[in-house]
């Protein structure tokens, strides 16, 4: 571990602030895997973290209220003196976060070119913003500097996340080289990072690409997006690079990819599950599902897979039911309400089509639940049901068999195209894309062995609980740690 200080950046904070009716300041919860995991770094640890608030306020020196004792949310002891709040002009806003980042990156790396849309003026506001977030970011390392305050011996780290800033790193390495602070930057991807084939479709690749290799580190989820970066970077900029140690010589600096799998607070979640009130009342299966409503969790093919298993397996009828939690997400883009009208309508259907008098096959909440509620929705579930057609990680598969205390356990179903497929074995395998097949394997789960439903979660929890969130940040501080000993391509 490291005895410096860290500065996160995110385009997002842990918090939303919202205006209450009379104009008082009050922190929401954000969700996303991006928030869940990073929180415990910054409330535990020495450091700061940047980004947006989520709100435009007239007074950009609005103090920060202090969050609400009643929150319960993982970010609650975040004081507002480790928090700087970004500020930025509100149509560049929206250019940059819905134009180019939720419009142009987020399809594009999730491998989904055709919904990708490629603007250069989003991309120019993309650039400017970026800017700006280096901006503060140097300012808040400056500041630290002369604060006087004990930011320890080791130089500031700055922790830069996710595809909103891809292209920072640059503007503060050379600031800081140029007013003589040291610090190191390391960056890492939230998402997946896409092969070369997919990736140069962007018209700026070349400068995406530069802009990550402005950082000492990168990281990745898994090996397959470590590799396709690398391989981006020898295709797209000519670097010389090491596949099997994994470094891109750039610019004369040497750059460390990782494969950084991230984790969740799993003796959080179990303590979560062990004090859960019981939510659902039924004697039915449950089959639950997890997701921001967005097109790569696959939910549409979800709900036909689960009306599949209805047609063909009608033993599962009034005894088993889907229960999907979507949570609104990036509402100001069409083709994120296109879905939420295409998902009111099947779920619809469906359940017109099943429901009798004593059973509804759907239930579907479209809202944020918090924590402490999904945690009782995790541990009552037969089936946890993961499904996207590409996903980074996905932690609510994580969650879901950190929260799997009953005995006998339940079923995990996991998609290939998500990072936790690579990794937890022993779900059930499942490819979204096949109807007939993802029903079948609906079919497995809900009629799976006891025995062989508690030895596959055994070993499920036992890796996420040894690879956990605190596991990720400290071996992303190990990888950043050791970089003093400067490494080099052998000729
Ligand atoms: N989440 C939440 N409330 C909800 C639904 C989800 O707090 O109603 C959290 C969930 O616990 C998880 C995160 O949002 O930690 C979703 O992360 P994931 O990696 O699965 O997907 P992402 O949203 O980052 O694509
Ligand atoms: C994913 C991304 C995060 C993002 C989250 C929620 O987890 O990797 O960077 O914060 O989705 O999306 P939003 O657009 O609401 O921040």
């Amino acid at each position: 571990a490291s005895s410096g200080c860290m500065i996160v950046v995110s385009n997002r904070l842990p918090f939303v602030l919202e205006r209450t009716e009379n104009g008082k300041l009050i922190r929401k919860a954000s969700a996303g895997g991006l928030v869940t995991a990073v929180a415990p770094v910054v409330v535990n640890g020495n450091g700061l973290w940047i980004g947006w608030p989520g709100i435009h306020l007239e007074d950009p020196n609005e103090p920060i209220p202090e969050s609400d004792p009643t929150d319960i949310t993982p970010t609650a002891g975040l004081k507002s003196k480790k928090v700087v709040a970004v500020h930025i002009d509100p149509v560049k806003f929206d250019d940059y976060y819905n134009g180019c980042c939720n419009a142009t990156f987020w399809p594009l790396f999730h491998s989904m070119p055709d919904r990708a849309v490629f603007r250069r003026d989003k991309w120019k506001a993309y650039v400017e913003v970026n800017k700006e977030f280096a901006n503060r970011t140097f300012e808040a390392l400056k500041n630290l500097k002369h604060s006087g305050e004990d930011i320890g011996t080791d130089a500031p780290l700055i922790w830069i996340h996710d595809y909103h800033l891809m292209v920072a790193a640059n503007w503060i390495r050379e600031a800081a080289i140029e007013e003589e602070i040291s610090c190191k930057i390391g960056f890492f991807l939230h998402i997946p990072f896409p092969p070369w084939d997919i990736f140069r479709l962007f018209p700026w690749a070349d400068e995406i690409l530069q802009g990550m290799l402005g950082c000492d580190m990168v990281g990745f989820h898994i090996t397959d997006y470590c590799l396709n970066f690398v391989d981006c970077c020898q295709r797209c900029l000519g670097c010389r690079v090491d596949r099997k140690n994994l470094l891109v010589e750039h610019g004369g600096r040497t750059v460390r990819v990782r494969a950084l799998p991230i984790g969740i607070p799993f003796e959080r979640f179990v303590e979560l599950a062990e004090k859960a009130p019981k939510l659902l009342s039924t004697n039915q299966k449950i089959i639950l599902g997890v997701d921001r409503l967005d097109y790569t969790k696959g939910l549409v093919h979800r709900l036909l897979a689960f009306e599949r298993l209805l047609e063909n397996y009608p033993e599962h009828r009034e005894k088993a039911s889907l229960l999907q939690i979507a949570v609104p997400s990036r509402t100001d883009v069409k083709e994120y309400q296109d879905l939420k009208e295409e998902m009111d309508q099947l779920v619809g259907r469906i359940n017109g089509r099943f429901t009798t008098p004593n059973w509804s096959p759907i239930r579907y909440i479209y809202g944020c639940i918090n924590q402490n509620q999904l945690a009782a929705f995790y541990k009552e579930s037969a089936v946890g049901l993961v499904t996207p057609l590409r996903d980074g990680m996905n932690l609510v598969a994580k969650e879901f068999v950190a929260c799997q205390i009953n005995v006998p356990p339940g079923v995990l179903i996991v998609s290939p195209f998500a990072g936790a497929g690579e990794t937890m074995h022993e779900a059930i395998i499942c490819n979204p894309y096949e109807i007939e097949s993802a029903s079948e394997c609906l079919h497995r789960a809900l009629t799976m062995p006891e025995d062989e439903r508690i030895l596959r979660m055994n070993y499920l929890r036992r890796r996420e609980k040894i690879n956990d969130v605190n596991y990720w940040t400290r071996s992303f501080l190990h990888a950043m740690g050791s970089l003093a000993t400067q490494e080099g391509l052998d000729d």
